[in-house]
This record gives C-alpha cells, structure tokens and sequence, in this order.
C-alpha cells in the first residue's frame, strides 16, 4: 500500500478521528488497553532490516495472537469503529493517534502527533516484544533493536502508570498504580517505595531499580513529574515514528 496522501482533507479527517478517539475512550474507559495497542504496533520495529514498527500489522490475526498481544482484539475492535467512520485514515496512523489520545485525556502531556503512516500486511516474527519475567539486558535487548535508549527505556516504562494486568491475559494480575486511568508519575514513586499491598510490579519494571543507569531516571521521574513528562512526550514520539519519516 502507498503512503496516504496527508493534504487537507486527511488532516481534517485526523482531526475528528482525534475527537472521536476522544469520546471513545471517555465512554469505554479504555485509554489503558488503547495505549497498549499503540506501543505494541510500534514496538516490533528492527532499525537493522527497518521491518515491524507502527505499520497497522497487528491488525492481521497472525500478528494479533502473538502471546504478547493477548486482549489487544479489544481495543483493535475499539479503533475499527473510529475507522469506519474515517475510512481514509491508515490503520498506522489510527493506533498511533489512539494512543496519543489515551494519554492526552488521562491527564498525560500532549504528544506531537504527524500523520502518514503507511499500512503494511507484512507481520513480524513473535518474540520482538519484551518478556515481562526478563531483566535489564533483555529490555536494552529489545529497546536498543528498536533504536531507542535508555532514558526511552525509562520513560517509556512510565506507561504503566495507567492500566492493569489481567490473569487470563498475562499471567500477571493487577494494576501499577492506585489510580490506573490517571496519567502520572505515581508508576515511579510506587516502584521505589516497593513491594505495596494489591499493586503489580513486573520483574522488569523492578529491573529498573537494579540497574544504575536506569535508576537514575527512576529517581527523578519520581520527584520530577515535569521532567517525566517532557522525556515521555519525547519517547512516545519516538516510539510512534519509528521507521517513518514524516514528509
Ligand atoms: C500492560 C509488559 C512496556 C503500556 C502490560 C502487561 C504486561 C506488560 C505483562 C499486562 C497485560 C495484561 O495482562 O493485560 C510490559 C513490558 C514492557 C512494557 C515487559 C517493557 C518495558 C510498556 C510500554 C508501554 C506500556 C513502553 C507504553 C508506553 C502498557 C499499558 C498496559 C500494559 C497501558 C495496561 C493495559 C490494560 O490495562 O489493559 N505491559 N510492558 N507497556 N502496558 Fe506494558
């Protein structure tokens, strides 16, 4: 499929699709799952063949029953209402737009959002995104593929302020956070405060207080909320670009 033309008309469309999103999210409570979407089509990127990415792939059976996608089917049904309605948009650019959204209208920072996205029914292999019961060289492992860093590594981490892990679908129960559809930095206060009775700590997210590196970032993110913010727009960017180049 070919880059969609972005004149006018497609910017006007992004626009109500944003508004749209919006309502969406609002009436589901779905910003966590909408979210996880985002970054999972973003997150099977290899900067070396320059496969995977924020392409739409995940939309196609093969990729969507990937174990690391368990319950995405949701929020891939979420997201085709919206598509239905704007049916020029790119799927591409429609998950990346809903996971902007999702952190926008929970009380996140703003993320610059630049559409064209092309659609690709190319699925990549399983096993490009991360395994929760690994540690600090498995995450560099998959993040540094994707061709982003540590402090993205860290900042990104901070997604988990919103959500929660569901039994059936992970294997890992409960959320992060006290209140999981707030956006901010409660993910890092939570996790130097360590174990808390109810809240859900990953093996790598604590591989996060471990490692010096990454501790770093953990700390001030933690006493910092503005500094996460303004690493978190910029890592989210990122994460939704990787591969593309807006023209
Ligand atoms: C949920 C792993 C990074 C956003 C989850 C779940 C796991 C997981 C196991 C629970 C899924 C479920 O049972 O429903 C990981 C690992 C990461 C990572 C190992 C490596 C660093 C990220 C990033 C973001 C993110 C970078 C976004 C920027 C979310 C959200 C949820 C979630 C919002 C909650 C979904 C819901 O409530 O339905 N993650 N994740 N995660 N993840 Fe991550």
């Amino acid at each position: 499929m070919a880059f969609p033309v972005v004149d006018t008309e497609y910017l006007k469309e992004i626009d109500k699709a944003r508004r749209d999103l919006r309502a969406l999210i609002a009436f589901k409570n779905c910003a966590p799952i909408m979210l996880r979407l985002a970054w999972h089509d973003a997150g099977t990127y290899d900067v070396s063949t320059k496969t995977g990415g924020p392409n739409g792939s995940i939309r196609n059976e093969e990729e969507c029953s990937h174990g690391a996608n368990n319950g995405l089917n949701i929020a891939l049904g979420f997201c085709e209402e919206v598509k239905t309605n704007h049916p020029k948009i790119t799927y591409a650019d429609l998950y990346q737009l809903a996971g902007v959204v999702a952190v926008e209208v929970t009380g996140g920072p703003t993320i610059d959002f630049v559409p064209g996205r092309k659609d690709s029914n190319i699925c990549p292999k399983e096993g490009r995104l991360p395994d929760a019961k690994r540690g600090a060289p498995h995450l560099r492992d998959i993040f540094y593929r994707m061709g982003l860093s540590d402090k993205d590594i860290v900042a990104l981490s901070g997604g988990h302020t919103l959500g929660r892990a569901h039994p059936e679908r992970s294997g890992f129960d409960g959320p992060w956070t006290s209140e999981p559809l707030k956006f901010d930095n409660s993910y890092f206060v939570e996790l130097l405060k360590g174990e808390s009775e109810g809240l859900l700590k990953l093996p790598t997210d604590k591989a996060l207080l471990d490692d010096p590196e990454f501790r770093k970032y953990v700390e001030l993110y933690s006493k910092d909320e503005d500094a996460f913010f303004r690493d978190y727009a910029e890592s989210h960017k990122k994460l939704s670009e990787l591969g593309f180049t807006p023209s």
